[in-house]
């Protein structure tokens, strides 16, 4: 569904990352962790296509919805530009989402951005009652991002920085195979596309495969039509592709064909 809706807030929330909050009732009460929205970033026709970004956590009593972005381009500058109480064009929530079970302990590992589909997977993971372990990496400590709202959840949180400015120095790849990957009764996990693919290397090599990834492709119509976000994936007939968008954009680790 397109909704044309309120933008409520817009913060800062690091150099070039901003949280924006709108006022969307109907996509708070239906999204689900892991799905996304593709949003129109400018109120001209230029950038023509919408851009796909993920739904960072809903609050359904109030009707808001939140997303958490970096500008990377032109159509996430023209979002930070964008002023509060104007019109937002949105079409979601879009894709198949994380499993969200109840009663386990979970070990959720973020990289950079991909923090945004997880910490909504993990608030819901949380209210269900669960035991959450998070692995969260970036390049320094100023690109951790939501780190008081996870203390709030009181979930058991290790960092890892490139340049060491927060836990550990080096990958949090590196950090889960120097302590050991805590015993989970499901892995999720979104990032950079190399740390995924170290990742999922990595948990091949423990012999843990149930994992589930969050991918990004670059998207046109982010509503299976275009197959314009092809992933290719191990099904029985041998590899083929999914769309990301449609199929995704969460995925199975073990079923990603990592080129
Ligand atoms: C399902 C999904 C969820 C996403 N969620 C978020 C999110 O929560 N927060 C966030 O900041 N970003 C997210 N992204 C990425 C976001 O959509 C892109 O950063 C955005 O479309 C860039 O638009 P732009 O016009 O600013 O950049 P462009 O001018 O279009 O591109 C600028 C640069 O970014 C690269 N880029 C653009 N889109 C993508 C993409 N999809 N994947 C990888 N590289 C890309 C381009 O190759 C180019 O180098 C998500 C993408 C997908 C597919
Ligand atoms: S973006 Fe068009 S099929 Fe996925």
């Amino acid at each position: 569904m397109i909704y044309e809706v309120e933008i409520v807030t817009q913060r800062k929330v690091a150099t070039g990352c901003y949280r924006l909050e709108m006022y969307a009732p109907e996509v708070a009460q239906t999204a689900q962790p892991g799905q996304f929205l593709m949003l129109k970033t400018s109120i001209t026709l230029d950038p023509l296509l919408r851009r796909p970004f993920s739904i960072n956590t809903v609050d359904r009593d109030r009707g808001l919805v939140k997303i958490l972005y970096r500008v990377v381009g032109r159509g996430t500058a023209l979002l930070a530009g964008r002023k509060l109480g104007r019109r937002l064009s949105i079409f979601g929530p879009l894709g198949r989402g994380f499993t969200v079970p109840a009663n386990g302990r979970f070990l959720v590992v973020a990289g950079g951005l991909g923090i945004a589909p997880l910490y909504f997977l993990i608030q819901r993971l949380k209210a269900l009652g669960n035991e959450v372990v998070v692995f969260y990496g970036a390049q320094n400590r100023f690109k951790l991002l939501l780190l008081e709202e996870l203390a709030a959840m009181r979930v058991e949180l290790f960092t890892a920085t490139d340049n060491g400015s927060s836990g550990h120095k080096g990958t949090v790849v590196d950090l889960l195979r120097t302590k050991g990957i805590p015993p989970a009764d499901l892995i999720y996990a979104a990032g950079p596309p190399p740390m995924l693919k170290a990742l999922a290397a990595l948990l091949r090599e423990a012999e843990m495969p149930r994992a589930e990834f969050s991918l990004e492709e670059r998207m046109a119509c982010g509503a299976g039509a275009c197959r314009g976000c092809a992933v290719k994936v191990i099904a029985e007939e041998g590899p083929v592709y999914k769309r990301v968008c449609a199929d995704g954009p969460v995925f199975l680790a073990g079923e990603v064909v990592w080129e």
